[in-house]
């Protein structure tokens, strides 16, 4: 691989000015953080990072194909880009990610697409140099959807933060949940030895950062198949060790193998956030069952339970989908009723998206789209009035904010709590972005709370 890296070295050092790359990610926390490694190897080639896609030479979208409207609204911008090369044939246009991984985007791209030169799949981030090689070499349309032996993506990030990093912990999944498309474009669970976490987790403490998000898509299963097995509790524990004032995030765990020692584990590591995202995806058993879940409600609200007898207020939020196939109002109802016992903090709730090859894809489906939809507002509505009522819990209270940029508000500063809740405090001095303040809570509204830094 470092071969074709010098060899793009050669060909990008032939021009006057570094030529540029523009990289942006849809999607969730993972392809953020590919997108910030797919950076760090066309850096390490020489390409100079930009923001302006007029001024790149090099344009990549790294899709994200969970949902169909993820997949319309790539399928849109690429077709915007048309038009700019047609004025300029260099122009280098590639797709990757999840999307990418997938035939279908491969085979509507190659009849509809022509504007595009490069496609490469989750498994081929690291034969990024040989792509663009063979693409800058033969003007010709490259694609790799192949799965490489590639041990671990050990490639160093260009990170978007100087203050707010993720390290991927493990990827792919193995759950096969029925609606989901993930386990088929992102492959085999994979964990990464703990010893590279830790590595990358106490360098970038070294460098200030100042809050880590682990990632994977099923946290719990971390370290089960490494050679030297180890269980994710642990692995806190371990990152919890390292020197440095940085907190800890991870995203996400999976209920039907979320043990009492991993709640256990958050509460007694000091650095660890005191907050879960939880994803419930359903309450019906029924919808869970054919969801393939496996996990029941009781089961969820066992581990809800066991989290808030150690603190009653503690903080959770969780993913709903609404409307899996056939799923009735009466299923919707139970939903709704784990929703109004839990009291999230914040729900991200999506709509049954169709994903071709996924078991759910071959239900036929007898709920309407317009109750699906009846019942997203019903979902919503109810969220807000939880929220309104349950963020009063904070008022006089004094939270920890990693304060990250300015609000819409004038004259305030914006950041999340541990707990994962937007706080909102008016100051006017912006170097207070990036660092952790205690905030006095003195306004609860359903989006965000409001309090002065203390
Ligand atoms: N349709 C709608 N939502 C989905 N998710 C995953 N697949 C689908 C789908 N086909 C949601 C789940 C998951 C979140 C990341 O995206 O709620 O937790
Ligand atoms: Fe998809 Fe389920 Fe895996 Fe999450 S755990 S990525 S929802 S298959």
């Amino acid at each position: 691989m470092s071969n074709y890296k010098e060899k793009v070295a050669e060909i990008l050092g032939r021009s006057e000015a570094p030529p540029l790359c523009f990289v942006h990610s849809f999607g969730c926390q993972q392809n953020v953080s590919d997108g910030e490694r797919i950076l760090g190897i066309l850096s390490e080639m020489g390409y100079g990072v930009t923001s302006d896609i007029n001024s790149a030479s090099l344009i990549i979208y790294n899709t994200c194909a969970v949902r169909e409207n993820a997949e319309n609204r790539v399928y849109g911008l690429v077709g915007e880009l048309k038009h700019m090369k047609e004025q300029r044939p260099d122009l280098i246009i590639g797709l990757c990610g999840c999307m990418a991984q997938e035939e279908k985007t491969v085979q509507k791209v190659k009849s509809t697409y022509k504007q595009v030169d490069l496609i490469f799949g989750t498994h081929a981030l690291s034969e990024l140099p040989r792509l663009l090689y063979d693409v800058l070499t033969t003007r010709k349309f490259v694609c790799d959807t192949e799965e490489h032996s590639e041990p671990e993506k050990e490639i160093n990030a260009v990170r978007s933060s100087s203050f707010k990093a993720s390290v991927p912990i493990m990827y792919g999944c193995d759950n096969f949940c029925s609606y989901c498309i993930v386990p088929y474009v992102r492959g085999r669970e994979k964990s990464r030895v703990p010893e590279a976490i830790i590595r990358e987790v106490r360098e970038l403490s070294e460098k200030g950062y100042k809050e880590i998000m682990l990632l994977g898509q099923n946290v719990n299963s971390y370290g089960k198949n490494l050679d030297r097995p180890i269980n994710f509790a642990e692995l806190l524990r371990r990152i919890n060790e390292i020197k440095g004032d940085f907190k800890i995030r991870f995203m996400s765990p999976h209920p039907k193998d979320c043990t009492n020692e991993l709640i256990d584990t958050i509460f007694e590591c000091d650095k660890v956030c005191k907050h879960l995202h939880l994803p419930l995806q359903s309450g019906s058993d029924e919808i869970l069952k054919k969801m393939n879940r496996r996990y029941t409600a009781e089961k969820y609200m066992e581990i809800v339970d066991h989290a808030r007898s150690k603190d009653p207020g503690f903080s959770l939020t969780t993913d709903i989908i609404v409307g899996f196939p056939n799923e009735t109002y009466d299923d919707f109802l139970k939903t709704l009723e784990i929703v109004k016992k839990v009291k999230y903090d914040n729900i991200y709730s999506f709509i049954y998206s169709k994903r071709t090859g996924t078991k759910a894809a071959e239900m036929t489906d007898m709920t309407s789209d317009e109750d699906k939809s009846k019942w997203m507002t019903e979902l919503l509505q109810t969220q807000r009035e939880i929220s309104t009522e349950h963020y009063k819990r904070f008022l006089g209270r004094t939270l920890d904010v990693l304060f990250d940029g300015e609000s819409r508000h004038e004259g305030m500063l914006s950041g999340k709590s541990d707990e994962f809740i937007i706080v909102e405090a008016p100051c006017s001095d912006k170097s207070i972005i990036g660092q952790r303040k205690k905030v006095k809570i003195t306004k609860a509204y359903n989006w965000a709370l409001c309090g002065e830094i203390v």
